[in-house]
């Protein structure tokens, strides 16, 4: 059955796990986990690798965005790091030239570091970006529309320039929201959010996510999610923002999605050419 979007922001992801029946999910403002017994777990045991309350804000942002699978950091520099890890040294990306200057500095200090180089052009025009195309490159990253300059991608012709080169297609979601583009929709693998924007709405928190179509999240970003202080005491005001969005009535929203446990998985190897 499918919800409207603002059904998703009320209700998340509707699963209603917790013990005590609670409405709105509360806050698991907690480190360790206590197990029934010797060998058995409630699913949870350390914060900082899994959280109640995280996981229904990623279930709910992965809703809105109609992924599969999203993992929640305390702010989009954070996510777009951790993104990072699925690259290695000699690997190369193209980008929007027109993005936010925190994601530059990163690229130019720590990535160029790591051995990952990032050619920016502009990505407004498919033909540009075609032939910056190298044998090396694994991923094209589009910012779009951009900050500050408002540049917009299309998102559609590039997935398939990316996919019929062995490149993955990320998209910073952070200017439109789910609401008004759904990037994963129209042929991207990987979609990252600064919340602090149109997600959180309400210029009091810091947060982001990184949404992806596959069933299964690569096991260096679950890895990162862990260990890049995703667990911030800012969730439950990150939940309660997300909830009180208002968005118009919309349509086809999928509700019917089974949520996969994350385990160690290859498929970004299987999409980006060795
Ligand atoms: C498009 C875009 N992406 C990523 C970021 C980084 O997000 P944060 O400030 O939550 O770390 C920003 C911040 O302004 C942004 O505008």
């Amino acid at each position: 059955m499918a919800f409207a979007a603002e059904t998703i922001c009320v209700q998340g992801s509707n699963e209603r796990k917790d013990p005590f029946g609670a409405i709105s999910m509360p806050i698991y403002q907690n480190a360790a986990y206590a197990h029934p017994g010797l060998g058995k777990s409630t699913g949870y045991d350390y914060s900082r690798c899994s959280n109640p309350t995280r996981d229904e804000v990623q279930k709910t942002v992965a809703l809105l965005e109609q992924g599969t699978e999203a993992l929640a950091f305390s702010t989009g520099m954070a996510a777009i790091t951790a993104m990072m890890e699925i690259f290695s040294p000699g690997d190369h990306l193209i980008a929007t030239d027109d993005l936010y200057g925190g994601t530059l500095r990163l690229w130019n200090t720590i990535s160029h570091k790591n051995g990952i180089s990032v050619d920016c052009v502009d990505t407004s025009n498919v033909g540009t970006v075609k032939a910056a195309l190298r044998p090396e490159t694994k991923a094209i990253y589009l910012e779009t529309p951009s900050n500050p300059m408002m540049k917009v991608a299309d998102i559609q012709a590039i997935a398939d320039l990316a996919h019929e080169n062995g490149c993955l297609l990320i998209v910073d979601n952070t200017f439109l929201s789910p609401y008004f583009q759904k990037p994963l929709t129209l042929g991207a693998d990987i979609v990252v959010h600064s919340g602090t924007k149109y997600l959180e709405g309400h210029n009091d928190t810091l947060s982001s996510s990184i949404i992806s179509t596959r069933l299964q999240e690569p096991v260096c970003l679950r890895l990162t999610a862990g260990c890049y202080s995703a667990v911030s005491r800012h969730w439950q005001s990150a939940w309660n923002s997300t909830r009180r969005m208002l968005w118009p009535s919309h349509t086809g929203w999928n509700r019917d999605r089974k949520w996969k446990k994350s385990i160690i998985s290859d498929w970004i190897p299987d999409r980006i050419r060795s």
